[in-house]
């Protein structure tokens, strides 16, 4: 276009355009930062557009998971990104489908309580060949290179446990009822609690009488599980840590068709309202708060760290049959009759009077 101008344009004309040109030299930059306007404003645009977290969780069975669910997408929120929540019901194809639209729909990270610890492993292979990260909430996939794990110490569970339930009966007939055989929570739980129960049992002092997983983790199998330990030894059993609340519930409605109830040591854990209330009832001796909010609102900050390209601090590192998982592991709180007031209802996890309300004079 130059050249053509050049060839209709006399000497002055010529010597013009050139100290015109020369003159212009500063118009080629805003023409250059024209160009290059795009790419900037697509930089900020990407990095202002908002994150959009996925939540894959299992189930919303147990009285936490609604807690989980409602206080990470409160943190997701408030840190200004959003959340696509999807439940599985229990059904593994289900999370594999919903991790997958998930994926499609194009979350930035992928949060997820796996129902089953190993069918799960196919999300995270997914996830990352789409370039998302995943993070392991509560319960670690296991045989995954998942990016990062946050939980409860659940070994440091099951140990807070039969320590209380061991001060208690140093010597007698125990029974375990374990959590779903599919979550690997309800293996490290256990290992906490043999950890704590081994020693006695090698002095012959603990007999441990039955010891069964629980499907599902579900109070109906829990009370199944109850009724045959019952069963196979006369009524005779001194003492019972059952891997949750839920499943302790099981366990006590178990010992109240045999009129036991308040007489047999009962452990559990998660401070459902159900069993707080058992507690100051006398039917169930302890249970194991893990504030939800502070995990959830960890679980938010590290996926938005995690989601922009930052990394997050974790405390330990946890082998899940593939790698060593870094982990950020909170600590679980025994709670018995004697510390209820200081801790779950303290912390406001449940009012007082619903904690109370069948037995306060
Ligand atoms: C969780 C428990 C819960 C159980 C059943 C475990 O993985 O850690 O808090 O009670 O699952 O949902």
């Amino acid at each position: 276009m130059v050249i053509t101008k050049l060839r209709k344009v006399g000497l002055l004309n010529l010597i013009f355009l050139l100290i015109l040109l020369a003159a212009c030299e500063e118009g080629v930059t805003p023409k250059l930062k024209e160009n290059k306007e795009p790419e900037y404003e697509s930089v900020v645009t990407d990095f202002d557009k908002k994150l959009k977290i996925g939540f894959s969780m299992d189930t919303l069975e147990e009285e936490r998971w609604p807690r989980d669910r409602d206080f990470f997408k409160e943190a997701v929120e408030s840190l200004g990104a959003e959340v696509v929540i999807r439940e599985a019901k229990g059904d593994d194809t289900l999370q594999i489908v919903q991790a997958e639209t998930l994926i499609s729909e194009g979350v930035d990270l992928l949060v997820i309580v796996p129902h089953n610890a190993e069918a799960v492993a196919t999300i995270v292979n997914k996830a990352h060949s789409s370039g998302i990260k995943v993070i392991s909430y509560d319960r670690l996939v296991k045989n995954s290179s998942v990016d990062l794990y946050i939980s409860f110490d659940n070994e440091l569970v099951g140990e807070l446990q039969a320590q209380a339930i061991t001060k208690l009966v140093p010597k007698g007939k125990y029974v375990y009822i374990g959590g779903a055989n599919t979550d690997n929570n309800a293996h490290l739980l256990k290992k906490g609690v043999f950890n704590v129960l081994q020693p006695f049992i090698d002095r012959g002092d603990i007999q441990v009488v039955y010891d069964q997983w629980t499907e599902n983790w579900t109070p109906e199998n829990a009370f199944a599980n109850m009724e045959a330990a019952l069963e196979i030894n006369n009524n005779e059993i001194d003492a019972v840590i059952a891997a949750n609340d839920a499943t302790a519930g099981g366990v006590i409605k178990a010992l109240e068709a045999q009129g036991l109830e308040g007489e047999i040591p009962v452990a559990g854990q998660d401070a459902d309202l159900a069993a707080a209330q058992h507690i100051v009832q006398g039917t169930q001796t302890m249970t194991i708060y893990k504030p939800i909010k502070t995990l959830a609102y960890e679980a938010a900050r590290a996926a938005i760290k995690m989601a922009g390209g930052e990394t997050v601090a974790t405390n330990r590192k946890m082998n899940n049959g593939k790698l060593e998982i870094p982990s950020l592991l909170l600590s679980p709180i025994a709670v018995d009759k004697d510390n209820i007031d200081d801790t779950i209802i303290a912390d406001g996890f449940h009012k007082r009077d619903e904690v109370y309300g069948m037995t306060e004079e």
